[in-house]
């Protein structure tokens, strides 16, 4: 037996002892550990190679695509790869849009690995971009090195020839930030869309007010931030009661860096989701305005975490048009379709006091406080229903009834949700249980402190955002889930990767790839070879 035969055999004898073509590439070995995992994946024999040689083909409409795959390879080949306007030559990569191919949905893709050629092939921008990025999954992991390189100039890189036709479960897959609490500066906002982007998450959930902190330029008011964004102090880590007695801020977003934030989020198909907390988690916009609560204040920033008893008082028309006001400019800075507005843990017990609320609850014919919050939700969903847009609110929303548009994001578990689909709404899941990545994700005395609760990666991956009971014709409902990254104990950007990874890995495979197909151990067997990515991209993961 020659060698080459010997090579035949033992390739045909692989392919026999695996289970299915899902496993194909994924047989120990050969594991390009492609997190999340593809629909389909078909492994065959050979390879192509990267070499000094290759250029992208860019075909009708994907120049974009092109120039972004190439400059994603830029840092750690050392060189760029031409962009050409040219039918592919041997050992190019081939970018085409085919708009009519039915198999493959709105992000979708196919990723063919021939030895001639890789050639993805999509019906959309964003389905190239994950086509792009899988790519680069099937690369060695230095390929996610985001440093310039210096010595790096012949590298040429090995890829297995493999058929993939891929597509994700939800359209919604998300991430909330929460540089209220503790400011994240929008360079590093940027390198956390790229690092979802290379998970193919796609929603990224600002936090940008609550009673600690106002983080959003407003220019018809300019005290939300001049008084706003800045607090006396913050608890003290590790004795959360106590101050620290150390002034923070003044920290917010520019408008200007809002719309370069969500350029650049853009053509990284993420889309930046805002929230303006509504009426609760209220009080840095009431240091500033303070004659748009209940009581007339006085008031300061909070300087402890938790929640805030004097909140908007909704029975005043000029706090409604604050409140507008604020939204307006929201709408023309964030281009997405939702807008968050909060809604959570907003206690009503300034409004049971307030002469204001009271006349407002009485001429509305409304029965009490939690309808007296819907009334002021149907307001503003329908403000921005005028600027063509939806609101989104967290699940308290659904408690005086909801509003007739109004999208929910179930965080106190999932009855919140499953109540709304099946009552036709639309649905992110977010519950406590299985998203609250500022939860420990481990025990022991190496972990750093956190609010409270435990969720551990396996439970993250366990997480199926369709109720078992909601009935199949309302699955469409649930858009998504989202992973919440709540900054009282996360101070740094390091802090908030810690807690991200690898939790937000899993997430990131429960929202895309098939509920069937997926199973704990064969994603940790993926995420080590993904654990070697995340450290060439300087992530700080949880080891
Ligand atoms: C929340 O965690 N209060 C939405
Ligand atoms: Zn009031």
């Amino acid at each position: 037996m020659n060698s080459r035969t010997t090579i035949h055999l033992t390739a045909l004898l692989l392919l026999l002892a695996l289970p299915g073509p899902l496993n194909a590439v994924d047989s120990p070995g050969t594991l390009p550990g492609l997190v999340p995992r593809p629909v389909h994946m078909q492994a065959a024999g050979g390879g192509w190679t990267l070499t000094r040689k290759t250029r992208i083909s860019a075909g009708d409409g994907t120049t974009i695509e092109a120039d972004q795959l190439a400059r994603d390879l830029s840092a750690p080949l050392g060189w760029r790869l031409p962009v050409v306007k040219a039918p592919p030559r041997k050992g190019d990569i081939a970018m085409v849009i085919s708009p009519t191919d039915p198999l493959i949905g709105a992000e979708g893709y196919r990723l063919s690995v021939t030895r001639d050629r890789v050639t993805i092939t999509a019906s959309t921008p964003a389905g190239l971009f994950y086509g792009g990025v899988t790519l680069r999954q099937l690369l060695p992991p230095e390929a996610f090195n985001n440093h310039p390189a210096t010595k790096r100039p012949g590298a040429f890189w090995n890829v297995g020839c493999v058929e993939i036709r891929d597509q994700p479960r939800f359209p919604w897959r998300g991430l909330l930030l929460d540089p209220a609490r503790h400011f994240l500066p929008p360079e590093y906002v940027k390198r956390f869309v790229d690092i979802m982007a290379d998970h193919k998450l796609n929603s990224l959930q600002l936090h940008l007010t609550d009673d600690q902190g106002w983080r959003l330029e407003i220019k018809k008011y300019p005290r939300l931030t001049q008084i706003g964004s800045r607090r006396a102090e913050s608890p003290k880590p590790g004795d959360r009661n106590q101050g620290d007695g150390k002034p923070y801020g003044p920290f917010f977003y520019t408008q200007q860096e809002i719309r370069d934030l969500v350029a650049h989020a853009r053509s990284k198909h993420v889309t930046l989701v805002p929230e303006i907390e509504i009426p609760g988690h209220f009080r840095a916009a009431l240091a500033a305005h303070p004659e748009y609560s209940c009581t007339g204040g006085p008031f300061e920033v909070r300087t402890r975490w938790g929640v805030e008893p004097d909140i908007l008082c909704p029975g005043n028309d000029a706090a409604v048009a604050f409140a507008k006001d604020v939204l307006a400019e929201v709408c023309e800075l964030f281009p997405g379709r939702f807008i968050h507005i909060g809604g959570d843990e907003a206690p009503r017990g300034r409004w049971k006091q307030c002469p204001k609320c009271q006349a407002r609850i009485k001429a509305e014919g409304l029965k009490n406080e939690a309808e007296l919050q819907t009334w002021l939700n149907h307001r503003l969903e329908e403000f921005l229903a005028s600027k063509g847009r939806r609101l989104i609110g967290w699940d308290e929303i659904l408690e005086g009834g909801l509003t007739p548009g109004a999208a929910v994001m179930s965080w106190r578990g999932t009855d919140g949700g499953l109540t709304a689909a099946k009552a036709g709404h639309d649905v992110v899941m977010s519950p406590t249980t299985h998203c609250y990545l500022d939860y420990a994700q481990a025990k022991g005395p190496g972990e750093p402190e956190a609010i409270g609760g435990f969720v551990p990666l396996e439970k993250v991956y366990s997480f199926d955002p369709i109720p078992s009971e909601l009935p199949p014709a309302s699955h469409p409902h649930i858009l998504g889930a989202q992973g919440n990254l709540w900054s009282e104990f996360l101070q740094t950007p390091q802090d908030v990767e810690y807690f991200a990874f690898p939790r937000a890995a899993a997430l990131a495979e429960v929202l895309w790839s098939p509920a069937t197909t997926n199973g704990f151990a064969d994603f940790q067997l993926r995420l080590r070879t993904h654990a070697r990515r995340l450290d060439q991209l300087g992530v700080n993961h949880r080891k």
